[in-house]
Order: structure tokens, then sequence, then C-alpha cells
């Protein structure tokens, strides 16, 4: 579901104006919907219903705390992947023990901090990493709940840098040699306590195959943990993914999302419909950790024309909002669209690059698009970008990072204030004479 729809003309989200947010509070700006969070989280959950299950909602897609607020006040829980997105967590009112810990590079400080703060369970990476839990939780008299995240050594069929269970990616233990691991916790690691199995072949899948193959492969493996080990739950990950290229054509007072259903290969009741038969008859606790379906379609960056320049080979669209803002672009090929906040009625369309102030040639946030003519001083909009992207911006070439909004129904609360030129120097030192 979609919450950004024309209203007479103009882009709405909900029930606001996005042209007097962008005048308000100005851009590059994000805005994200309530309203779309909160209909995807109970779509999955209703989805899954029939199992013991809970969300985990990866933090790394969207950590504001607004978002965080959000989930948490709907029942869910949180896969994390740094102290710091633990710390988020409670600041935002969720609860440490709905939290499972992801990552293969966990420090010592953030081991000891989750382990105070009481976490669900670490989902370790490595053998080593199991070692180091284990000591920290000796040295603070705790025991550490813990889980083995398996690679499958399935293909998720997405991008490269974001696929995550092939053998040759840095994740996970090896498929034949996990239940070795488990069988070395149990006898060498007095302080951890064998909790569950983790997996996340990947993100951004449109196809159910690889999630049903790779469920198929480690169901088996799950039967013999419960066995051996006695696990308690079984978290099959995130990336689920989410329709990109939707068209904004509906019309007013139309839902953007009502063809999407139709359209995109992969929907929730699919997606269910093809999992819950593997994963019930395990009898155990499912955790899923679905960050950018949650947020993804929710949010989207505004960003002011600044100049049109016409090239001898291109027509550059310059806009006010750059990779530094939403890195997606550059770094994954990753396709947004864009649309004007003043719907351009049966106006031709012209290629352009839609490019931002960046000195780098990757600095584009579309290449080859066919856009309604636009000028300087009109604001566009960069669809499907609540996911990865504020949480993926950087301050390069000191750029303070842009607001954050989010919308109730017709309500807008500011929930990040656009960084000034003093946060962008705050914390560093001239060297004293
Ligand atoms: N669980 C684990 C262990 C993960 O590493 C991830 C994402 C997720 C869950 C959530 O995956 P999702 O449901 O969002 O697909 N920056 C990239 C995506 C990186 C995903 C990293 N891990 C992008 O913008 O496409």
């Amino acid at each position: 579901m979609h919450s950004f729809r024309y209203i007479q003309g103009r882009l709405h989200c909900e029930n606001v104006d996005l042209e007097s947010l962008s005048a308000k509070h100005g851009t590059p700006l994000y805005v994200y919907s309530k309203e779309t969070i909160t209909d995807h989280y109970k779509r999955l959950d209703g989805a899954l219903d029939r199992l013991d299950h809970l969300i985990c909602y990866a933090v790394k897609a969207n950590s504001n705390l607004a978002i965080l607020q959000t989930i948490a006040d709907l029942g869910g829980g949180f896969d994390i992947v740094s102290g710091g997105e633990l710390y988020r967590v409670i600041q935002a009112g969720g609860r440490a023990s709905q939290c499972t810990f992801a990552g293969v590079g966990k420090t010592r400080a953030e081991i000891e901090y989750a382990l105070q703060q009481g976490i669900y369970s670490f989902n370790a990476e490595s053998e080593a990493e199991l070692r180091q839990i284990n000591e920290v939780a000796g040295s603070l008299g705790k025991k550490a709940p813990v889980a083995l995240r398996v690679n499958p050594n399935v293909d998720a069929k997405t991008h490269k840098y974001i696929s995550t269970g092939k053998s040759e990616n840095k994740f996970g233990v090896d498929f034949d040699r996990i239940l070795d691991a488990y069988a070395a916790i149990a006898t060498e690691c007095e302080h951890l306590e064998i909790r569950g199995l983790q997996m996340h072949i990947g993100s951004q899948l449109t196809s159910i195959d690889p999630f049903v193959e790779a469920a198929k492969k480690v169901a088996p493996l799950v039967e013999k943990l419960k066995e051996r080990h006695h696990i308690k739950f079984f978290s099959i990950g995130g990336g689920l993914g989410i329709v990109y290229r939707e068209s904004l054509d509906s019309g007013d007072q139309t839902w953007w999302g009502e063809k999407e259903e139709a359209e995109r290969p992969l929907t929730i009741q699919s997606y269910a419909d093809a999992l819950v038969p593997i994963l019930e008859p395990l009898k155990l606790r499912i955790l899923l950790e679905p960050g950018r379906f949650m947020v993804g379609n929710a949010g989207a960056l505004l960003s002011k024309v600044l100049y049109l320049k016409k090239g001898n080979a291109k027509k550059f669209v310059i806009v006010d909002a750059g990779m530094n803002d939403l890195i997606r672009p550059a770094l994954y090929e990753g396709w947004h669209q864009i649309t004007p906040l003043q719907k351009a009625e049966g106006a031709e369309l012209e290629k352009v690059d839609v490019v931002g102030p960046i000195c780098e040639t990757g600095d584009f946030l579309a290449q080859d698009r066919e856009l309604p003519p636009v000028q300087a001083g009109d604001t566009l909009a960069v669809l499907s970008a609540g996911a990865y992207g504020f949480t993926m911006a950087s301050n390069y070439n000191s750029r303070p990072l842009a607001a954050e909004i989010l919308v109730d129904g017709s309500e807008a609360h500011l929930v990040r204030e656009r960084q000034t030129l003093d946060d962008l120097v705050r914390g560093e030192h001239l060297v004293q004479k």
C-alpha cells in the first residue's frame, strides 16, 4: 500500500499536501507515512497468524526514533546490528527482550551492552564470535542467549551487493558445518544458552522461490537442532522485495498502490502461503526480520530543482538532494520513481538525468528518465525512499543531513530536525597553538 497520491493535482502523503511541507521545512526532506508502515506491519502479522511468530523489524532500514516507536507500539520486536541501534530502540520505547542482534562484527563493548540490556538473542555468525560472547557473558556472570546464522548457499537472485546467502558471502556459518558448530557450543561454551537458528539470504527478493528453497533446505536442520539442543526459535530473516517501478497515473483520489497487489511478483499472501506450510510443522517460534517491506514504500524524498542544464549529450535536472541523501541509485543502480509535486497533465515527457550537487559522476537520482518538463523551483518527490534512504545518508561534501517528517493522517510531525552548520563541526577541535 502507498499513501502518496495526487489530490486535485497535488501530491499528498496521506492527507498532507507535500508542497506545504517543503515550503515549511525546506528540502531535501524525507517524508514518511505512518499509515503505510502500520498497514504493512499488520498485513504481515495477519498473514502469519497461524504461526507463533515475532516480527523483528530490521532497524537498519530506517532507524528514526518515531519510526521505531511506531513499530514498538504495534507490538513489534527489532533486529539490530549495532549497539547504536539497540540504544535507539530503547530510546524509542522498544523492549530489548524483543531484540535480536545480527552482524558479523559485534564488538566486546556492544556484546556487553546488549547483555546488560537483556536482548532476546545474539545471532552469531562465526565460532570466533561465539567464543567472544561466551567470554563476555562469563565475565558479567550472565548466560548469553545465542543463535547461529546458517548460510544455506541459496541464490537470492538479487543485486550482488545485497545477496547474503551464498557460500562466497561473508555471512553465517556454512550449512554443512553448522551442526558441528552447535555441538561445539554445547560442550565448550558454558556461558551460552542455545536459543535458536537464524538465516537471511538477501534483500529485495522479488521471487518466492529462493525463500522456499532456503526454508525447505533448512527445515530438517531445525528439527535436528530442536532434538539435540532444544532450540526455541527459527528466524527466517528479511528480504521481502517491494515495488519500486509503480506508475502514479492512477488519477485523483486513487490510492497509488491499488494496482500493486496484482502487479507485484511477491505479495505477502503468496509469501505466507508458500512458507507457512513449511514452517508450521516445525512447531517453534518463527521470527522475521523485514526492513524494506515495512518502510520502503512508506517514504519519499522531496528535493527542489535548482537548475536545468542542456549539454550536447544530455539534459540535466540539477536538484538539491544528492547521493549523500540517497545513495541507492549510485550504489546499487537502485531505481526510484520521481514525480513532480504538481501533477503535469498531458505534458510531453522528456528524457533527463536527475543529478545532485555532489562532485561525483555517480551522483544521480535517475538517468535517462522520462519526466514531464520541470522548472527551477519545482519540487520533485523521489518515491519508495523510506528504506535505506536516510539511514545511509552522510555528510559528504559537508552537506547537513536532511530533516524527516512522519505524517499521520492530516498531521505532520517533524521527527528529525535538519542539521545546522554548527552540527556539521560539532565535536571537532582545532589544534591549540
Ligand atoms: N536481517 C538481516 C540479518 C539483514 O542483514 C538485513 C538486511 C535484513 C534482515 C533486512 O532485509 P530487508 O527486509 O530490508 O531486505 N542497503 C541495501 C539493503 C541492504 C540490506 C542489508 N541487510 C539497499 O538499499 O538495497
